[in-house]
């Protein structure tokens, strides 16, 4: 029997308002949402607009005011503002012994404290946070005093993915591989003028930026997790050599005047989503690359400019000012700089000295994250499919098929052969077809058959052969420009419009697809793509899940929503068929993980339900299908990112506390993680069960 668990805010008017700060827009993605989309191609899917009439959507909110009375829950209990290894809890009843191992957890209400609220029963700690010392000799961090040298050597800022790989020989050791996406100068310098940086706070901004690598000890009977700073760790930032693999590498689209081999960028900025390999390394997706480049307007050449309209450069995005002190994010200067992001990141944490790689035959996108599933059988077996999202308005979702396969192991050979998967193969993009195409019409309104659901088509766009020479399969594009262009390619190929793929991953034991479409305010707007089965409600707030059941190495999937996300107690919100009455409400879907148990945790970015971002777990099969729990909250004005779930500590990160319009270093929103009239500072975060417990049982 389904227990109600009374899980809802009563959010009433504040339904569809979005709570993304304008300030996190400007410096995350260029006020992509105050822009149009870059993707005004026509392809054949979806082309006539249809409008949802407002007084259905009276109707529908009118049938649904018997669950709204349900959705009165008490506010928070008091949470602990120490954050040392402190709980914090604002429960609801627990889900008692009936629930999913993994999920059994009381489920924390929306809230919107300062302060990171975890399950009673539950202890957390800070593992590292912005500026906190990550290589030897670095200083600590002091707020007052920065420096790009100081800078380069610790944490950096806006934390996104998360992930462990094992110290080799070392129990209990493991990396923290952990990117920091872009920084919000107005939060990180008091007296900060907008577009107005000095040098020496870009060359801050520049080295805040990356990937770091730190090595963290586990304690015993504990989640906790403690920085060891030594020589295993590594900062990458918005200047380290990275090598360029792959059809673009060498090509006239990415010389540079410093490169003019056009084989080595320097740096790697916008770092969302991630993944790690079998082989032991870490992808990174570079996402809103294009909101560090200044003097688009400048470029005159018909072909560069319009490829730099389908990345969405503009003039006015660029809040960072780089442009000003290097001139390779000019474009009036070097205009290929602007190629050479965009791409899946590859880092082997077990050898410092790596040269990091940029693989452009997984293409030149938003890239949120980059995910693997190994084939485990069959001729097929070893073949490594990685997955990946586009991250913006009406992009497209993504996978590339290995021609080589995977070596076990982690041996210097295997390691060495499984680096270059990711440089043979083939990139395709998906196309989605609904089951019940007739029965949308952007209320959200399931179709007769009770879900959304339908099949797809995965359209070849670019094969790598071993050897590196390269074949296109898109009429008047090369494969250099396939992989470089690469949503140029995906526009001619027929790829459906999704409402902002961000991650995606596909379930390490049953090979299922997950991603997260976290929103689209303009799905359905005049003159932009209709609502369809895969993105069915007309001006998309609160986004949905789709779970792709793939043909790993062939072109074709099914597909069905999991979830279509927002306030349970509305018509248009659907939880894989689960008891809305007995969820917590959710929003903005953006990072996924799996725990131990195989439940799928979704954290989330710009909750549109009036209560701060969280992480959630959901389950995924028999009739608990669609049930969600809040795990946690995480403090003002700040993103979920991450996460990390495993057997004795859930990780997050947690990104931009305290970012809220009109505020600033100068007036801070929030004081979390330090407390007192601290300055917020973007973290790690570990959580774990008293007497360490595994977590979730
Ligand atoms: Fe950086 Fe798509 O979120
Ligand atoms: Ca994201
Ligand atoms: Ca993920």
């Amino acid at each position: 029997m389904r227990i109600p668990l009374q899980l809802f805010t009563s959010s009433g008017d504040q339904i569809g308002r979005s709570a993304r700060a304008h300030v996190t827009c400007r410096y995350k993605c260029g006020e992509a949402c105050w822009h149009e989309p870059g993707n005004s191609s026509d392809n054949p899917y979806f082309r006539d607009v249809l409008r949802a009439s407002a007084s259905r959507r009276a109707v529908l909110r009118s049938s649904a005011g018997a669950a709204v009375a349900l959705g009165a829950t008490s506010l928070l209990a008091a949470c602990g503002s120490d954050s040392g290894s402190s709980t914090a809890s604002s429960t609801t009843t627990s889900s008692g012994d009936s629930a999913l191992p993994g999920m059994n957890f009381a489920a924390v209400a929306p809230n919107t404290e300062d302060a990171l609220i975890i399950p009673q029963g539950y202890r957390q700690d800070v593992v590292i946070r912005w500026g906190d010392p990550v290589l030897p000799g670095a200083p600590e961090f002091d707020f007052a005093n920065q420096t790009p040298e100081a800078q380069a050597m610790q944490f950096g800022f806006n934390n996104d993915f998360a992930g462990l790989i094992a110290v080799d020989g070392v129990s209990g050791h493991h990396y923290l591989v952990c990117n920091q996406e872009y920084t919000t100068e107005e939060f990180m310098f008091p007296g900060y003028t907008p577009k107005e940086p000095s040098e020496q706070q870009a060359r801050i901004s520049m080295a805040a930026h990356g990937i770091t690598v730190l090595e963290v000890a586990a304690t015993p009977g504990s989640g906790s997790l403690t920085p060891v700073v030594g020589q295993r760790n590594r900062r990458i930032t918005a200047s380290t050599p990275i090598r360029l693999t792959g059809p673009a590498a060498g090509s006239a689209f990415v010389t540079t005047s410093a490169d003019p081999a056009g084989t080595t960028v320097l740096g790697t900025i916008a770092n969302c989503s991630g993944g790690l390999t079998p082989w032991g390394t870490m992808l990174s997706g570079e996402e809103n690359f294009n909101n560090y480049f200044s003097n688009a307007s400048t470029v005159t050449d018909p072909a560069t400019k319009e490829n730099l309209e389908r990345y969405s450069f503009e003039d006015d995005g660029d809040y960072h000012q780089w442009g000003r002190f290097d001139k390779r994010f000019d474009l009036a200067q070097e205009p290929n700089e602007a190629n050479r992001f965009g791409y899946v990141v590859e880092v082997d944490p077990h050898d410092p000295a790596s040269t990091p790689i940029k693989h452009s035959a997984l293409g030149r996108l938003k890239h949120e994250s980059a995910t693997i599933h190994v084939v485990q059988s069959g001729s097929d077996a070893g073949t490594v499919v990685a997955y990946s999202g586009d991250d913006e308005r009406f992009e497209y979702i993504y996978k590339f098929v290995s021609t080589r396969k995977m070596k076990t192991g982690l041996s210097a050979t295997a390691r060495a052969h499984n680096t270059g998967i990711l440089d043979e193969g083939t990139l395709y993009v998906a196309s989605f077809t609904g089951n019940e195409p007739q029965a949308i019409d952007g209320s959200g309104t399931l179709p007769p058959s009770g879900s959304f659901a339908g099949t797809g088509t995965w359209h070849p766009l670019l094969t790598v052969n071993p050897g590196g020479s390269a074949r296109s399969h898109v009429d008047g594009m090369d494969p250099a420009q396939v992989a470089v262009f690469t949503r140029v390619a995906a526009d001619k190929a027929g790829a459906t419009k999704m409402d902002r793929p961000e991650d995606i991953e596909p379930h390490p034991r049953t090979g299922k697809v997950y991603c997260a479409l976290t929103n689209n305010s303009k799905r359905g707007t005049e003159g932009e793509a209709a609502a369809d089965s895969a993105n069915p409600r007309n001006e998309n707030k609160n986004g949905q899940i789709i779970e792709i059941t793939d043909n790993h190495t062939g072109t074709d999937f099914t597909w069905d929503l999991l979830l279509v996300c927002g306030d349970p107690a509305e018509a248009d919100t659907y939880f894989g068929g689960f008891d809305k009455t007995a969820v917590s409400p959710i929003s903005c879907p953006d990072n996924v993980a799996f725990d131990p148990h195989g439940n799928l945790w979704i954290s989330t970015d710009g909750n549109a339900l009036d209560s701060n971002d969280g992480l959630f777990a959901v389950a995924l099969d028999g009739d608990r299908r669609g049930e969600t729990k809040q795990f946690l909250t995480v403090p003002v004005g700040a993103e979920t990112c991450g996460p990390i779930i495993d057997r004795d500590r859930v990780i997050v990160c947690v990104q931009h506390p305290g970012e809220l319009d009109d505020h600033s270093a100068d007036n801070p929103a929030s004081h979390w993680p330090d407390g007192g009239t601290s300055q917020p500072r973007p973290a790690v975060v570990a959580v774990w069960r008293d007497g360490g417990s595994p977590i979730g049982v």
